[in-house]
């Protein structure tokens, strides 16, 4: 890199972490603060921080624009108190528009997510105001080169997996974190080990496709079953997973492993056999549903989620209704939607037919509806059960507590219990998005 960024600047001592998009995200912002933490800097506020770490989102809409505008902003505060922060690009943004933020924003730090546990050097390298910039794909992935995991919350996620070979048309996923690729299993069953060491009692195991997850012969089922056996862990979740990867291994998992909780995030996009053949999904309307359908067999109360897309190119009002007709359905007991967004360098972003955006707009808003319907739904329908909610923050009122039951909704307590307990609760009200909770007697 020829066009350096910035004057020498003092070594920063304290750090601040800002993440953006999905649990990946957050994971990979975390390991970020405790490389930083490592190096002897303290953790602040992103108002007060001399290196802020942007961990970035490149999935839709305005995404880069975001980012050069929190740019601006951070400047603009830091300006105030007479100080210029450090600023670091992570995550997708980074990896997506590499040298281009540097040339725009001029700032001093650009890393990959691929090549994050070379921060501290990059961050040397600005302080001597050399140019800083990482965003390799190197075979060897990060994870050994990061430090110890120290406390975690109750609740805490593990990447398993990382990339993506689908290359859905829509999608920029492959392009910013790189083709699958599956973490050893002796790497994460020790991280997971030193992960409950330090407090977690739930672990969330993460990837892009992360039921793709593989060592040699072993398939997720596998590494569930051995997570199963470590004493002092109570629950087992993964996320989030792609259908055609959905083995009966895995799916019988759910019946016999009693760790697993009964959710399944797995992510359909549209109902339309037509549409999903233009996004490259590679499963159709009938044999997404088929594997549901052996889902619900091995787990009948298990709790389905799934993400659609409205607007792809070329997407009728006809397609539409199929996606309508396919949550009608399935009954999810939660979802995500959004309005297809053009992402520059796939496919589908010169596709004809782009969907204008009060169409889009409409079919959003029918959706929701339709998925907030039964959301409610299968809330009203588990009032009545009593469950384990593991508590995992402080509510509002004096005494509540907020904790996830096996479904992952959200549960209100008011209780003596502690953050981090596992305890029996009787679900006894449903509100839009939580439910309202008993201790049970
Ligand atoms: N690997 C996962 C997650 C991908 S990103 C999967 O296949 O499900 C999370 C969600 O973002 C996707 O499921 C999709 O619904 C949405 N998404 C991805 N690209 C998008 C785009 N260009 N426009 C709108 N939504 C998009
Ligand atoms: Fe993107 Fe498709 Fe891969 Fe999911 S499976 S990350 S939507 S390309
Ligand atoms: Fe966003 Fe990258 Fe995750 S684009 S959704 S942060 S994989």
């Amino acid at each position: 890199m020829s066009d350096a960024t910035t004057a020498p600047k003092t070594a920063p001592k304290t750090y601040a972490v800002k993440s953006f998009g999905c649990q990946m995200n957050v994971y990979d912002g975390d390991r970020m603060g405790e490389l930083m933490a490592a190096q002897g800097l303290t953790q602040v506020d992103p108002k007060d921080a001399d290196l802020v770490v942007l961990n970035t989102c490149h999935i839709r809409e305005r995404a880069t624009e975001k980012v050069y505008s929190d740019i601006g902003r951070l400047r603009k505060d830091a300006g105030k108190q007479g100080r210029t922060p450090m600023i670091a690009v992570a995550g997708c943004v980074a990896q997506a528009e590499g040298a281009e933020i540097v040339r725009r924003a001029k700032v001093d730090v650009v890393v990959g997510p691929q090549a994050y546990h070379n921060l501290p050097d990059l961050v040397a390298k600005a302080a001597r105001g050399e140019a800083a910039l990482d965003t390799d794909m190197p075979v060897d992935l990060k994870f050994g080169h990061l430090p110890a995991r120290r406390r975690v919350p109750p609740s805490a996620f593990l990447t398993v997996q990382e990339g993506c070979d689908k290359f859905c048309t829509y999608c920029v996923v492959p392009y910013t974190r790189g083709g699958e690729v599956s973490r050893s299993w002796g790497q994460i069953v020790d991280e997971a080990k030193a992960l409950v060491d330090a407090g977690a009692r739930e672990l969330t195991l993460l990837g892009q496709n992360v039921n793709a997850w593989t060592d040699g012969a072993r398939g997720l089922h596998d590494l569930i079953a051995a997570l199963d056996a470590i004493p002092g862990l109570a629950r087992i979740r993964y996320t989030t997973s792609h259908p055609n990867d959905m083995t009966q291994g895995l799916i019988d998992a759910h019946a016999q492993v009693e760790k697993l909780m009964p959710f399944l995030h797995l992510p359909v996009q549209a109902g339309s056999d037509r549409i999903l053949k233009a996004m490259n999904r590679s499963h159709s309307r009938d044999s997404y549903r088929r594997i549901l359908d052996r889902v619900r067999a091995a787990r009948p109360d298990i709790a389905l989620s799934g993400d659609f897309i409205v607007g792809f190119p070329g997407e009728t009002e006809a397609d539409f209704r199929e996606t309508l007709s396919l949550v009608d359905a399935v009954g999810y007991a939660q979802a995500y939607s959004f309005k297809y967004s053009p992402r520059p360098g796939t496919p589908a972003a010169t596709m004809g037919d782009q969907v204008p955006e009060d169409v889009m707009d409409d079919r959003l808003q029918r959706l929701q509806a339709a998925l907030n319907r039964d959301q409610a739904a299968f809330n009203a329908a588990t009032v009545g059960r009593t469950c384990q909610v593991l508590m995992e923050r402080a509510g509002k009122l004096p005494g509540q507590l907020i904790g996830k039951s096996p479904w992952l909704q959200s549960v209100h307590l008011v209780s003596d219990a502690a953050i981090g307990d596992l305890v029996e609760v009787t679900l006894a009200e449903a509100g839009a998005n939580s439910m309202l909770g008993q201790r049970s007697l």
